[in-house]
């Protein structure tokens, strides 16, 4: 289990995928290691930190070839809570609507939030010369091989050089002030805040700007939103949208699917984030099925590249009750209200509005 709590749900033994239930989510704003969850595409290296080692190549004007010991000395050490969230969250609710073959069925625990902290990549990339160029492109590369991609090959993606040059983009050896377990990347992984889950790629081994987006099957064919009759086995690379900055989303970790609870007191809770430069201005939330709404109340934002917790308390009457919310951003928008309305043939980036189907138990007098 890697170091994970046991009551993880495994989505897949090897590679190990695997989120935490959603209440865990609920245990502070910053998740811990051990309940963190696992997003892998193949069987992750085994590097030690006296071994690892990154070239920075491609449009610059002094390539690198840095050490562990390098990255961790010659750079200054930056900390950025962020939250990562995989592309795939909630696709559970978009399997409802039709399958999605080959994709795993992730709920509500697909993402969760750590505090990194590493060098800036705009550093790194400064001390290389950078060619500060529009529309240039940051690829990644790892060692670890990805039987799934066509052709087989190790994971990659890429991120606008316009991103990788923000200060919240970090090449992190640390996450909640311990040192990057390898599960999740180590000895050092790419943190790119604001981004899906996939751009922040771990067991980082090379860093090349170059002029167009990165070639590798999880950026030029996997990680798009593909229109809903496209068939994914046959498209050719770089159809469909690349996927970058999250976008407005929300969702319902207490109480859970299924769950069945006392009548009463019954609190509420979950999560929102905004798009990149944006801010959640509310969460409203509905025991009616959206006829009339409540506003949550928002905890105090932990970082801007953080999930926004919010929390409600109601009183719950007896029979069964299906709750939803939504979260609106500070233009004034909201998400989309059905998983139908934005359903994609891998299953990817699920915001509509969150849903939670219980029963309210009547209390025995
Ligand atoms: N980096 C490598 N090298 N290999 C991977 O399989 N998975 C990506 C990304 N970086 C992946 C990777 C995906 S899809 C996500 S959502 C995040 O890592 C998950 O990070 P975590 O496992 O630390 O939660």
């Amino acid at each position: 289990m890697w170091g994970k709590r046991p009551d993880m749900i495994v989505r897949n033994p090897l590679p190990f995928n695997a989120e935490p239930p959603a209440a865990v989510l609920t245990d502070g704003q910053i998740t811990a290691v051990d309940a963190f969850y696992c997003r892998n595409h193949g069987e992750f290296p085994d590097i030690a930190s006296e071994q690892w080692r990154l070239t920075v190549g491609g449009m610059v004007d002094k390539p690198l070839a840095l050490t562990y010991d390098e990255l961790t000395t010659r750079f200054s050490a930056q900390s950025v809570i962020a939250t990562l969230a995989c592309a795939g969250n909630r696709r559970a609710e978009l399997l409802k609507v039709r399958p999605i073959p080959g994709k795993e069925p992730w709920a509500h625990g697909a993402i969760s939030t750590a505090q990194w902290r590493g060098a800036r990549l705009a550093d790194v990339l400064e001390a290389a010369g950078v060619h500060n160029d529009d529309g240039l492109h940051v690829a990644f590369d790892a060692p670890d091989l990805a039987p799934e991609a066509v052709p087989p090959q190790s994971y990659g993606s890429s991120i606008p050089l316009h991103k990788a040059l923000s200060e919240e983009v970090l090449l992190a050896w640390e996450m909640n002030s311990e040192p990057l377990p390898r599960v999740h990347g180590g000895p050092v992984r790419v943190v790119v805040p604001g981004y899906i889950g996939a751009r922040s790629v771990k067991w980082v081994s090379g860093i090349t700007v170059q002029p167009a987006p990165s070639e590798n099957f999880f950026q030029a064919l996997d990680y798009r939103v593909l229109a809903p009759e496209t068939n994914p086995e046959t498209v050719s690379a770089g159809e469909g949208i690349s996927m970058s900055s999250l976008p407005l989303n929300c969702d319902i970790l207490v109480p859970g699917d299924d769950d069945e609870v006392p009548e009463g007191p019954l609190t509420i809770e979950g999560w929102a984030v905004a798009g990149e430069g944006r801010d959640i201005d509310h969460v409203d939330v509905s025991l009616d099925e959206g006829r009339t709404w409540q506003q949550a109340d928002l905890y105090p934002a932990i970082s801007r590249w953080a999930w926004r917790r919010w929390s409600l308390d109601v009183a719950a009457r007896p029979g069964p009750l299906t709750l939803t919310a939504r979260a609106w951003d500070d233009t004034g928008v909201t998400h989309p209200e059905w998983p139908a309305s934005i359903w994609n043939p891998r299953g990817y980036q699920n915001n509509a509005w969150a849903r939670v189907e219980l029963t309210i138990s009547a209390s025995s007098r």
